[in-house]
């Protein structure tokens, strides 16, 4: 059961098991190529944003395909597909969204302790970002 509802193309939600024991905390599984729609080549995390300041992300994929979810914490998740636009609040650890190529997404508004984790399909490759938000919607086009 989630609220979340998408309006951007290239997105999805993605639910992971949780396995929940009220003593001994919460196990949540993910599976390539079950819950998370593709082999996953790489995993990073990121933590420590408490005095975070600037907006995370601003950009896209050409290719990349990312799941990206909240750990631990809150953000507010920006999804543009160069059409729409929307805000999503990410504060489930088990309820991620799916990135596609294409989709501008930038990170804020972090909550203490927040602690993002994103499966991505592609080794890292700087070829594969679009940085410029112009050349975005160029692209989109
Ligand atoms: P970037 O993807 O722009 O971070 P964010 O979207 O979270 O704001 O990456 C920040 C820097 O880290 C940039 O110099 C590229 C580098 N980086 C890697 O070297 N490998 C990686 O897998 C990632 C995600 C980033």
């Amino acid at each position: 059961m989630n609220s979340i509802e998408l309006k951007v193309n290239h997105s999805g939600i993605v639910t992971l098991a949780k396995i929940q024991d009220d003593r001994d905390g919460n196990l949540i599984i993910a599976n390539a190529l079950k819950e998370i729609p593709f082999e996953i080549k790489r995993v990073y995390y990121i933590n420590q944003l408490e005095n975070s300041v600037s907006i995370r992300g601003k950009h896209a994929h050409k290719k990349c395909e990312q799941v990206i979810f909240c750990i631990s914490g809150s953000f507010l998740l920006g999804l543009d597909d160069g059409k729409v636009q929307q805000k999503v609040l990410m504060n489930k650890d088990n309820i991620g969204i799916y990135l596609g190529p294409m989709l501008w997404h930038t990170m804020e508004d972090f909550s203490a302790g927040c602690v993002l984790l994103v499966f991505a399909s592609d080794y890292y490759d700087e070829s594969d970002y679009i940085r410029n938000y112009e050349d975005f919607i160029r692209l989109t086009k």
